[in-house]
């Protein structure tokens, strides 16, 4: 026990059964009884730790009953010891405790670690009868002056489709505070779905006793448990807490309040689905769910000192309205698109993303906040991103880079004070939104948060995953008035647009370069490289940068670009 005294290893000493101990409660334990009653267990899964606050911090493993300790015993319960200290030798240890884990939560723990002090790097670690786990490191939130705060962000990580180097880079930067994944840790396919296809050749096969969709509780566990193999994960989650929100595919595609796109009948109901899916992410997620285990109400908020609020949203499960489609909107036979009702229906202002609750949250949680940046952690792209009509024109996709060629021309001719016809201006000037997916299908509660931070004088710097791409965007309101920026992350190995429109490497360069001209707000994007971001914020400015690695087909990788931008 060396450094510590017997007072603060009792305050720590607790054993109970429930996800997340909370190590504040006094029990009369002792080390040396502790460890006599411990079990035999498999560390299976590493270390992970996460939702630091100034004070506390969730720390989290699996521990599996042994093969041997399984020989004729069913193993209701298994009990571990956990220990977080200030030093990686573990000699100034300030917190122990004994936590009892069970099947009935797939052998995961979580302790919600409490009495820790501000702005602190701790480490942590398990252990059973004769196994001690990976040592995790892990930090708390700061409080009052702050001078430099480094945040990563990641999304989209897609297992059959390729490694998760970015993970693994992101493992090696020891400056990052803490990591936001923005959601799609997990996806929810069969082998033979999406972005399966290279999955046996480079190693990434699921196994065959859980290689159909995920639907049930032990699906989504088992998707988990395969994730968290992969050594850049493991890598990240033991170096640096983690601020997650889920995106869609952690329950199904294109998930809304009360179904997704990928969910039919016969996968039996859909609410049922859904709480298989977040009980299996809170359990294997470094989380302090707000509202409970069973809870979708995942929203919640953290302060980094007087520097930045942190807002984690949900933008899938709570309140979406059911995304519009441009097909429902065209008649087959005379392939006409009613636009009137189209614009009608989007721009409805009941019409949300978020739900009142949450919105109502979030407006008054940016009122109030006296920080610097507020800053907001979610899924789909808030910008304007209007694209001129004739990109959506055909069903060939092979033919939208020449279109967009074709724009540009017209758009340089115009800015070099050249003759343009009515017709070529109309081409350029006919925009719709490219994906009714994101903010763009709500555009009237996108305006009332805007207003939100126009009225209270606030600057938003939006995160956003998702798109598998990088993007980089202004972000302003109707009245043309800018209300902050937006940054999005690209996929750990999720394919992005080259994937979709099928180009190479140099076609794909080339169109990232040609967009922001055609769209209004937006500044940069990337449109087929892997990596993720980091987000650096002082009083002064917020710097973003991108990190691209060079391939995911094998973990032996490479940087290959970088890109960094500032926004005061
Ligand atoms: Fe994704």
């Amino acid at each position: 026990m060396n450094t510590m005294n017997r007072r603060s290893f009792l305050a720590g000493c607790v054993i109970a059964s429930a996800t997340i101990t909370v190590s504040t409660a006094l029990t009369g334990c002792t080390r040396s009884h502790k460890k006599s009653a411990l079990s035999d267990v498999l560390f299976s899964h590493g270390v992970a730790s996460g939702d630091p606050l100034s004070n506390a911090v969730i720390i989290w493993t699996r521990a599996i009953p042994s093969t041997n300790a399984m020989q004729g015993d069913t193993f209701a319960t298994v009990n571990v010891l956990w220990e977080i200290a200030t030093d990686q030798g573990f000699v100034d240890i300030v917190r122990v405790g004994q936590v009892i884990t069970s099947e009935s939560i797939d052998y995961t723990i979580k302790v919600d670690v409490q009495d820790l002090q501000a702005a602190t790097q701790y480490y942590f670690r398990f252990t059973g009868a004769h196994q001690i786990s990976r040592v995790g490191r892990t930090k708390t939130l700061p409080v009052g002056d702050v001078d430099s705060i480094k945040l990563a962000v990641l999304s989209c990580s897609n297992f059959p489709a390729g490694y998760f180097n970015a993970y693994a880079e992101a493992a090696k930067d020891n400056q990052i505070d803490a990591v936001l994944h923005l959601g799609d840790y997990i996806y929810e396919y069969a082998m033979g779905g999406y972005a399966t296809q290279r999955a046996e050749e480079i190693g990434r096969s699921i196994s065959p006793d859980n290689d159909k969709e995920t639907i049930s509780l032990v699906d989504y566990r088992k998707r988990y448990a395969l994730y968290r193999t992969d050594k850049g994960l493991l890598d990240l989650h033991a170096n640096t807490p983690f601020i997650a929100v889920w995106d869609d595919h952690e329950v199904a595609n294109d998930t809304y309040k009360d179904g997704a796109q990928n969910h039919n009948e016969g996968e039996g109901g859909f609410f049922e689905r859904r709480l298989a899916a977040i009980s299996a992410y809170y359990e294997w997620l470094p989380i302090r769910p707000p509202k409970g285990n069973q809870s979708p109400e995942i929203y919640r908020h953290f302060e980094f000192g007087n520097l930045l609020s942190l807002y984690m949203l949900d933008t899938r499960i709570i309140g979406r309205d059911k995304q519009l489609e441009y097909s429902e909107y065209r008649d087959t036979e005379t392939n006409t698109f009613n636009s009137k009702e189209f614009i009608h229906d989007i721009n409805k202002p009941q019409r949300t993303l978020l739900g009142k609750k949450q919105f109502d949250w979030l407006s008054a949680a940016i009122s109030e906040s006296t920080a610097k940046w507020q800053v907001l952690g979610q899924q789909v792209l808030m910008s304007k991103m209007m694209l001129p009509i004739d990109v959506f024109g055909g069903d060939d996709r092979s033919q939208i880079p020449r279109t967009i060629e074709q724009l540009v021309n017209i758009q340089q001719a115009l800015e070099n004070g050249q003759e343009v016809s009515v017709q070529e201006l109309n081409r350029l000037n006919t925009k719709m939104p490219y994906n009714l997916d994101a903010w763009d299908g709500y555009p009237a509660e996108r305006e009332k948060l805007y207003a939100t931070a126009q009225q209270t004088n606030k600057s938003l710097i939006v995160l956003a995953g998702d798109t598998h791409n990088a993007w980089h965007s202004v972000l302003s309101a109707q009245n043309g008035l800018p209300v902050g920026v937006e940054f999005a992350t690209p996929a750990v190995s999720s394919p992005g647009m080259e994937y979709y429109l099928r180009t190479e490497h140099e076609t794909s360069s080339k169109l990232a370069q040609q967009l922001p001209l055609l769209i209004d707000d937006l500044q940069y994007c990337n449109l087929h490289q892997r990596g993720y971001m980091t987000i650096t914020l002082t009083s002064q400015k917020v710097t973003a940068e991108w990190i691209y690695i060079d391939q995911i087909l094998s973990p032996n990788y490479q940087v290959a670009a970088r890109h960094k931008v500032d926004y005061s």
